[in-house]
């Protein structure tokens, strides 16, 4: 039994590349992209950029400072830091617990769909440009509940492989050595995209914002997304800064992945929304949307079967990082809390999340119609997720670390991390802790949620 070993980075550099490996996944090429179009583009983008930066950025910097302090999982951490008699702010792990098994029944849909598209990009099968054809390749995926199932599985499978044979750190290495390639092909895919008849439509879309479409169920779906995003608000980050040596610079480690992460996403915008309306697809398409428009761009260049295959190949493996990360929550837990062997703890994880992913699974099959207030279970997962228990939990840590925990011991800490750290910035970070993060969270929560 490994309990109480407590394996760490070993280097400052290695932590920034997990941390920007749970963050670049399927968000910024799948979920990103389909939220803006369905909600009506550039306002949305705005929203989703004022709260990555006003809440997103302090939430990460607070709650990565949390694990560090505490060097322990996301339930424990408050037994730790929580004065006595309020043993209930423990609640914000077991949510992170329900989070990482609800997120993980409908990402690990989503990336098998990206494995089963690299096979039918290699076929030629999705090589089209017609909008029409491109829905019904799509629609035949995910509308038979076998396929939709095994390709699931084959992602959990796969997942369970790589943590069995121990080779999860190898894996994320090599997945590292990858990413530069995606980023060029996304830059490939933009210059393409940019010089298609109609692109201008597609730009003005992304960044010429309507400020009439700012609804306040499209502010917390932002909120939701910037959350999701840099996985904040149900102790991914808490877990993997309690393996951060303790001279790592977490505000800089924090801008730094933050900024890479939003310019992944948005390269992915700009590679698809030109060639949205210069194809004639429909922007608020929601989940399909990715699947669509970025073969329709390959197809219209030279080589287009194998940069789409090599796309959806590198797509895949950017989603491990983000997957590894997703597991290491609830993994912890029960390692730390229940004394179970690591490997013991990462087979339960995935069998729970093999459980829970049925449902979602058959979402446009045999559950299409098993609804709740109007979502079938892979919405119903997102929307509970993204939309409740990551606000919840970020406006937890705010208030915690800003009223509770108390300022003074990590600004102390802080202080002496660096050049690189003004005491202006801390004391930036810190007033977005305390006041804006919370005050946002819970406006934005209680207006989407139609509370008020
Ligand atoms: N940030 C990941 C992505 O955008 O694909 C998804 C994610 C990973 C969310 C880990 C939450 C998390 F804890």
């Amino acid at each position: 039994m490994d309990r109480g070993v407590r394996d760490g980075f070993t280097t400052t550099f290695g932590a920034l590349l997990a941390t920007l490996g749970s963050a670049v996944g399927l968000g910024n090429i799948w979920k990103f992209p389909s939220l803006t179009g369905s909600n009506g583009g550039a306002g949305f983008l705005v929203v989703y950029l004022a709260a990555t930066l006003l809440v997103g950025l302090p939430v990460m910097i607070a709650e990565t400072m949390l694990g560090r302090t505490a060097r322990a999982d996301a339930v424990t951490t408050f037994d730790r830091l929580a004065p006595r008699g309020q043993g209930w702010w423990k609640i914000i792990g077991w949510m992170g617990f329900a989070a990482a098994l609800l997120i993980m029944a409908f990402y690990s849909e989503v990336a098998g769909w990206v494995y089963a598209y690299v096979f039918k990009a290699m076929m030629g099968e999705i090589a089209t440009t017609d909008p029409k054809a491109a829905a019904v390749v799509f629609g035949k995926l995910v509308s038979d509940p076998v396929s939709s199932l095994i390709w699931q599985w084959v992602v959990l499978g796969i997942t369970g492989v790589i943590i069995a044979f121990g080779v999860s750190k190898g894996i994320e290495a090599v997945a590292r050595k990858l990413m530069p390639l995606l980023f060029v092909l996304l830059l490939v895919l933009c210059v393409r995209s940019l010089s298609l008849e109609g692109a201008g439509r597609g730009l003005a879309f992304l960044f010429d914002p309507d400020f009439a479409k700012i609804t306040p169920a499209v502010m917390l779906t932002a909120l939701g997304l910037a959350f999701f995003k840099l996985s904040l608000g149900m102790g991914t980050m808490l877990t993997y800064g309690s393996y951060f040596r303790e001279d790592q610079n977490i505000p800089a480690t924090a801008a730094r992945v933050m900024f890479a992460d939003l310019s992944v996403s948005l390269l992915a915008g700009i590679a698809i929304f030109p060639a949205v309306f210069a194809f004639g697809f429909e922007p608020a398409a929601g989940p399909s949307l990715v699947f669509m428009t970025i073969p329709a761009v390959f197809t219209s260049m030279p080589g287009g079967v194998i940069f789409m295959t090599l796309f959806f190949v590198l797509t895949a493996v950017a989603s491990v990082g983000a997957i590894l990360s997703l597991l290491a929550v609830p993994v912890a837990i029960l390692s730390e809390r229940f004394g179970l062997a690591r490997k013991t703890a990462s087979i339960a994880t995935i069998a729970m999340i093999g459980l829970l992913g049925v449902p979602a699974a058959l979402s446009q099959s045999l559950t299409a119609k098993t609804t709740l207030f109007g979502l079938n279970p892979f919405d119903l997962f997102d929307f509970v997720s993204s939309n409740v228990l990551l606000p919840l939990g970020g406006i937890l840590i705010a208030v915690f670390v800003g009223w509770v925990y108390g300022l003074a011991e990590p600004e102390k800490r802080m202080a002496a991390e660096g050049p690189m750290l003004s005491r202006m910035a801390i004391k930036t970070a810190f007033f977005l802790v305390r006041w804006v993060a919370p005050l946002a969270i819970g406006i934005v929560l209680l207006n989407g949620l139609k509370v008020f």
